[in-house]
């Protein structure tokens, strides 16, 4: 049994009200909430330990270092990653993404083949495409069906001895998707392509084991896994971050510097540079930590019955239409309702205290194929219940009675 009732004590945020409304806070496909734990541990660094790492040896430095580099070992544990140094900490899943999207450019060549998918975030499209243009290459793009999913057929098709990198998303988070990674990542390798899984979406529900999907990139945002903004993951296997060069210069980038020539520092200050988000890096930790104490299967078991419920009480609501039907998908409900636009009910629940994403959901290319400005988004978490489920459906009745 599945104890939500003790779990929303340790989220501050969900006491409070909206518009006079409890808040029901159904946007964690965008963020997610942060429990007490979490939000202790960054006051315990600015009261307590605010310092600069790696550079000084007084105490407070020395042990915000520790701290941080604890958290990088978190970091390692939670994905399995082989090496502490393969964890590059970055400012989220963009930085991260492009990272390896710049460093490639002097690796590629022109006619090259990166392959993306139907379903990926503006961020898993765009630095590629810059990429694109920067070396010649050529982007091909793996479609999508009616359901949601990635025809398979399809990108067997597009593989091939030129295909030299392939960048797919592991859930999609304007429809909750759940892709074929495993397929995906073998069949790339097959053809020799590297391959960057964006775990932005999946990580919330989903602990990934990067050895085991034997990844050669994967990446992800400590803000939808109970953890601050502005800090996230590269996991990068250690044969790949050794080709790539750094993406920024700065300082603890480096090993020497003069004005004839600089060498870099070893893995993972390479990609370094500058002062990182040092609170926001052992708050991640923390983050791990509190999520890994609830279980992951325990969440995806619990979550996928908020779906169900989800899916059910929304469906029968007349004109709705859900978009994302696979049967492998994560706690995610896209919908519009009739042509009424997603933004005037995101509006009217929003008044009712509820939070859903509407838009495009930074998916343009999901909503150019069903035809659509956008959609409203309810995406759940662990803390959500099957009661702020029922005050959403009968919030959207009214938006609808209000907009028809
Ligand atoms: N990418 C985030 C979302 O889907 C912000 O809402």
């Amino acid at each position: 049994m599945f104890d939500v009732a003790t779990l929303r004590k340790d989220f501050p945020i969900l006491n409070r009200t909206v518009n006079g409304k409890p808040l029901v806070y159904f946007d964690n496909a965008a963020t997610s909430q942060t429990p007490q734990i979490v939000i202790d541990a960054i006051v315990d660094y600015y009261s307590m330990y605010n310092a600069n790492i790696h550079r000084g040896v007084h105490t407070l430095s020395q042990e915000a270092t520790d701290a941080y580099e604890l958290a990088r070992k978190k970091v390692q544990q939670h994905f399995n990653a082989k090496h502490l140094y393969e964890v590059i900490m970055t400012a989220g899943t963009t930085h991260s993404i492009n990272i390896v999207a710049t460093g490639f450019s002097s690796l590629l060549n022109q006619g090259d083949e990166i392959i993306v998918s139907a379903l990926e975030h503006h961020s898993n499209i765009v630095p590629w495409q810059m990429l694109c243009e920067r070396t010649g290459a050529i982007l091909k793009v793996i479609p999508m069906n009616e359901e949601g999913e990635l025809v398979m057929n399809a990108y067997d098709e597009l593989l091939s001895e030129r295909t030299k990198l392939v960048f797919v998303n592991h859930i999609s988070n304007a429809l909750g998707t759940i892709n074929p990674i495993e397929y995906i990542i073998e069949k790339a390798h097959a053809v020799g392509a590297a391959i960057l899984i964006d775990g932005a979406q999946s990580c919330p529900h989903i602990k990934p084991d990067v050895q085991d999907l034997d990844v050669d990139f994967y990446v992800a945002s400590a803000h939808k896994l109970c953890g601050p903004t502005g800090v996230g993951v590269l996991y990068g296997k250690e044969e790949w971050l050794n080709k790539l060069p750094p993406y920024q210069g700065g300082g603890e980038m480096i090993d020497q510097v003069t004005f004839e020539k600089t060498t870099y520092a070893g893995l993972p200050h390479k990609f370094e540079a500058g002062t990182p988000n040092i609170c926001g890096g052992i708050a991640f930790g923390v983050a791990l930590d509190y999520m890994n104490s609830i279980g992951f299967d325990a969440i995806a078991a619990y979550e996928r019955e908020l779906l169900d419920y989800g899916t059910q009480q929304l469906s029968a609501i007349e004109g709705l239409k859900i978009y994302g039907t696979s049967e492998q998908k994560t706690s995610v409900i896209s919908f519009n309702i009739d042509a009424i636009h997603p933004y005037d009910i995101g509006t009217i629940v929003d008044k009712l205290g509820i939070a859903v994403r509407t838009g495009h959901h930074c998916a343009q290319p999901i909503m150019d194929f069903y035809k659509i400005p956008g959609t409203v988004r309810a995406s759940f978490a662990f803390y959500n219940t099957k009661e702020e489920i029922d005050l959403l459906v009968a919030a959207v009745q009214k938006a609808k009675m209000m907009l028809s």
